[in-house]
């Protein structure tokens, strides 16, 4: 086991970490990982477990992810193995899962989810080393236990679980996977069998297109930004990191106001949103609408190597938002950006954004959104240094945001 000591506190890389052969000087540059002390958190979020999306149709977008996106699929449950209303597929891609879950049957709980929300993100997995300790600090800080802590247990071992509430109709499980001593040794969770691709990946395609997952931003409703940070404060121990607010992030029509929470580890990072009062509709107002309410609105997959990722990701039709060639050429833009590891040409050429602040710099794009309603959407980001989230970048992405918003007749 690797591990590393600052100033007393260590961190440990996690099962799924080591088992994607990351170490943790890679993680510390991949998402900014920082060392901290467990022992005086309140409620100790070890990292990821899992991000959980309800689709319309699971089977084809499982394919979708290891076709366009070079993910692995390692489980599955469905009534093949007794589970009858709905199909989940389980895929990885270095440390992280996705887990994309189907209605099968037309009573399924999830058509009525999937009907109102579309395409989304249903539940934001996380490990922790002991879900009763989180539970009755939850309870304590007075958050809706959604699912009181029990054991799930197969041929694999025993899993314990239980899930909060969050924003809108989202949740965070939380998931235990070291009982009494013994790691759960399954594909995933107890009544998931394990599984593998079919799929056959083209030659000199890349091990994997991303390692790691770096933040998932949520959109919450007005006015109600602060309060969602005081939960995580409050609930989850977490810390504040960044902060934008008002004119930072202001187009002529679109505003919103963000800040950033963090685990003590800075592993798990939740960027929220409310929209901000502006001439039309902000995005995130067209979020809510179309989503029905708050919810995940992009996840940012951490790459070494941004630049074949997008090259990949291209070849496999995904498509970006574009930025405008005036962003490059912006004599101010090229000043305050300063050298970077390859020429801004080569970011131009893949409309990849880049941002520098007083301790790195970081190169980012942005998807289109992912499904047919226009929610929730990827970003791919690797970072030098800088631990922020490309607030430089904010209003680039808006007004391109803003155009395609234009389009679909929503501005
Ligand atoms: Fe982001």
């Amino acid at each position: 086991m690797t591990d590393t000591t600052t100033s007393g506190s260590r961190i440990d890389l996690t099962a799924t970490e080591r088992e994607a052969n990351l170490d943790l000087e890679q993680l510390k540059q991949l998402v900014g990982l920082v060392d901290y002390d467990e022992s005086t958190d309140p409620f100790p979020v070890t990292g990821w477990d899992a991000i959980v999306f309800v689709v319309g149709n699971a089977t084809q977008t499982a394919h979708y992810y290891q076709s366009a996106w070079g993910m692995e699929l390692v489980a599955y449950s469905g009534p093949e193995n007794g589970v009858r209303d709905h199909k989940a597929y389980v895929l990885k891609s270095g440390s992280i899962r996705f887990v994309v879950k189907g209605a099968v049957t037309p009573d399924s709980p999830l058509i009525a989810h999937h009907a109102k929300h579309g395409d989304g993100v249903v539940d934001i997995s996380l490990e922790v080393p002991d879900v009763d300790v989180c539970i009755e600090q939850a309870r304590r800080a007075g958050a809706t236990v959604v699912q009181d802590p029990e054991n799930l247990t197969d041929e694999h071992g025993t899993v314990r679980v239980a899930a909060i509430a969050t924003y809108g109709e989202t949740r965070h499980s939380l998931v235990q996977r070291v009982v009494d001593g013994v790691t759960y040794d399954g594909p995933y969770l107890p009544g998931y069998q394990p599984a593998s691709s079919t799929f056959v990946k083209r030659d000199g395609a890349p091990k994997r297109l991303f390692q790691a997952l770096d933040h998932i931003v949520g959109n919450v409703e007005l006015g109600r930004m602060d309060e969602w940070v005081t939960f995580y404060n409050r609930v989850m121990g977490f810390v504040n990191m960044a902060e934008f607010i008002g004119d930072d992030i202001a187009t002529d029509y679109s505003a919103l106001m963000s800040k950033v929470v963090a685990n003590g580890n800075h592993r798990v990072k939740f960027p929220l949103n409310e929209p901000a009062i502006a001439k039309k509709k902000s995005q995130i107002d067209e979020y809510l609408e179309f989503y029905g309410g708050p919810g995940a609105q992009h996840l940012a997959l951490a790459t070494n190597d941004i630049l074949r990722t997008v090259d990949e990701l291209r070849k496999e039709g995904v498509e970006f938002l574009d930025t405008p060639d005036a962003y490059y050429e912006d004599p101010e833009m090229r000043a305050r950006i300063g050298e970077v590891r390859v020429p801004i040409e080569e970011l131009q050429k893949r409309k990849i954004l880049v941002d520098r602040d007083e301790d790195g710099y970081l190169l980012q794009i942005f998807t289109r959104p992912l499904g047919d309603r226009p929610t929730v959407f990827f970003e791919i980001i690797e970072r030098h240094g800088s631990l922020g989230f490309g607030k430089g970048n904010f209003k680039a992405l808006f007004e391109s945001i803003e155009r395609e918003q234009d389009k679909r007749g929503n501005l």
